[in-house]
């Protein structure tokens, strides 16, 4: 039985291991899923002896995002992008490669689950800390007519658009001062987190846009509530939970599990 688990602080609240135990049932794998504590300044212990124990594979989340791009021996592109660890999975050479799947993650639950179109689209995101590092890579890769990202610290937004430059076209500014007309806007601040409500103009929705904010819970965010009164089609960002999940589950296992039931699940159990 070969072992996994999530690595947080806190780490009770997390469903990985709901979701990982149902890929795993799915799709017959001989494995097991568990939770890792660590204190805030203790990643390292804990982690050496996960992988000293014969652990084959790790999810990371907050805060240790940092802590696992360091302590990779190898890292993905979108790893190294996105400036952030979410997996480490063991090679047959011994070595630990650090992925980040938050990105495609995202990109799959866009464009598989809610079937909503990023290619050729006008793509907004708002925000401009982890969250938006981590998906620019994937979401440039889908070719986006247009990627802005606008941001209330509008230099912030502008020095990430200046990290990506070398990956395509990236514009940015301030809240104040976006465009107009996306089809597709992404809210990846940390805005619903507080339950407030990025300040942006009604006018950077374009008719029949799709709205997504990366946070989920059993109730609609204000950007959701928001953007909805507007005519957009929204989501929150439960898929992209399971998303990610299921881009770190095929990166171990070399199969990729269905999410649709899983995400059926967990909906089901937030209300
Ligand atoms: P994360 O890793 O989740 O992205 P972060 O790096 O702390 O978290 O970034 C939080 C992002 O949410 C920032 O872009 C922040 O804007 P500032 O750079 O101006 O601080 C944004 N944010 C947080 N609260 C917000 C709010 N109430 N309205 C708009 N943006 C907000």
């Amino acid at each position: 039985t070969d072992r996994y688990a999530v690595i947080g602080n806190p780490i009770k609240q997390s469903m990985s291991p709901d979701i990982h135990g149902a890929f795993a049932r799915e799709t017959a794998q001989d494995m097991e899923y568990g939770k890792l504590f660590a204190e805030v300044d203790g990643f390292k212990p804990v982690v050496d002896k996960f992988f000293a124990d014969g652990g084959k594979g790790l999810n990371i989340t907050a805060p240790f995002k940092l802590d696992a791009f360091d302590y990779a021996d190898s890292l993905s592109e979108r790893a190294r992008t996105a400036g952030a660890v979410n997996t480490l999975a063991l090679q047959n050479d011994g070595t630990l490669l650090g992925d980040n799947t938050d990105g495609p993650g995202l990109v799959s639950d866009i464009v598989n689950n809610l079937g909503w179109k990023i290619a050729g689209q006008k793509v907004l995101v708002l925000g401009a800390g982890g969250a938006t590092r981590g998906t620019l890579l994937p979401l440039l890769k889908q070719q986006p007519a247009q990627l802005h990202i606008a941001n209330r610290t509008a230099h912030k937004a502008q020095q990430l658009a200046e990290d990506f430059s070398g990956y395509g076209a990236i514009t940015a500014s301030g809240l104040d001062a976006v465009p107009e007309g996306f089809d597709l806007v992404i809210n990846a601040s940390a805005a619903s987190l507080s339950g407030e409500l990025p300040p942006l103009s009604p006018r950077a929705l374009a008719e029949g846009c799709c709205a997504y904010d990366m946070v989920y819970g059993a109730q609609p965010t204000p950007f959701m509530r928001w953007a909805a009164e507007l005519g957009a089609e929204v989501s929150d960002g439960l898929g992209m939970l399971v998303g990610q999940a299921a881009e770190s589950f095929a990166l171990w296992r070399g199969v990729r599990p269905q999410v649709a039931p899983v995400l059926t699940m967990l909906r089901d159990r937030l209300r």
